[in-house]
């Protein structure tokens, strides 16, 4: 399975300016804070903006907040402006300007929670850390669980879960940007593409005859 949805994500996931090896580590926060609650086409020509900017977080650190606050645009949330201008500013006094590479150390920054930590620990350092958004949520959840849905927030067994799932190679940070890109593209909330789907042969929402899915079975 790991490997199906590895070559699925090499072959089929958006090329995404954050997921380039030439992204530095702030522009993984960066994209992982706008993105939380704005989707992707609406983040990126603002991220590229931010970027222009705000090269370092010395840059942003520099500014008066209000000027994080205009460039936000129409992300919605404005207060994650503020809590990104105030990162950058613990990342300048607390470590030298360098987004700190460990999961406790961003988790320590402002506005950093579970989340953004471990994507960015996983996606920018490359660190073993489970990235539970609420896509990746939902693959686990059918592949896995068989359910339709994951519960309404994470669960220890669910965390678990994706802890034994993570690879103990290289791999772990692409196996979870593969999950989420799945659970973006294909699998999913309303009307999953099971035939697009790398790992329906082996999913156990799928082979269990989609219970609670309303509607015509998904294809595949
Ligand atoms: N790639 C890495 N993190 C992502 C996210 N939060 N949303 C979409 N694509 C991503």
């Amino acid at each position: 399975m790991h490997d199906a949805l590895i070559t699925w994500y090499h072959t089929h996931a958006r090329d995404l300016p954050w997921r380039s090896t030439d992204c530095t580590p702030w522009g993984v926060l960066v994209s992982e804070i706008m993105l939380q609650q704005t989707p992707v086409p609406r983040v990126e020509p603002v991220w590229h903006e931010w970027m222009r900017r705000w090269p370092a977080p010395a840059d942003l650190a520099a500014e008066e907040p209000g000027e994080a606050i205009r460039a936000w645009g129409r992300l919605g949330y404005p207060r994650r402006a503020l809590r990104l201008h105030a990162a950058a500013q613990a990342i300048v006094s607390r470590h030298d300007g360098t987004v700190p590479q460990s999961y406790d150390e961003l988790l320590a920054l402002p506005g950093v929670g579970d989340y953004t930590a471990a994507a960015v620990a996983s996606f920018a350092f490359g660190a073993r850390h489970a990235v539970l958004d609420t896509n990746v949520r939902r693959v686990l959840a059918r592949a896995f669980s068989g359910t339709r849905y994951p519960a309404n927030s994470t669960t220890a067994a669910e965390r678990r879960l994706a802890e034994e799932l993570l690879p103990t190679d290289d791999t772990a940070p692409v196996w979870s940007v593969a999950l989420m890109e799945l659970g973006a593209l294909v699998c999913t909330a309303r009307a999953p593409r099971c035939g697009a789907c790398p790992i329906a042969a082996e999913c156990t929402w799928r082979l269990s005859g989609f219970p609670d899915h309303d509607g015509p079975a998904p294809r595949g």
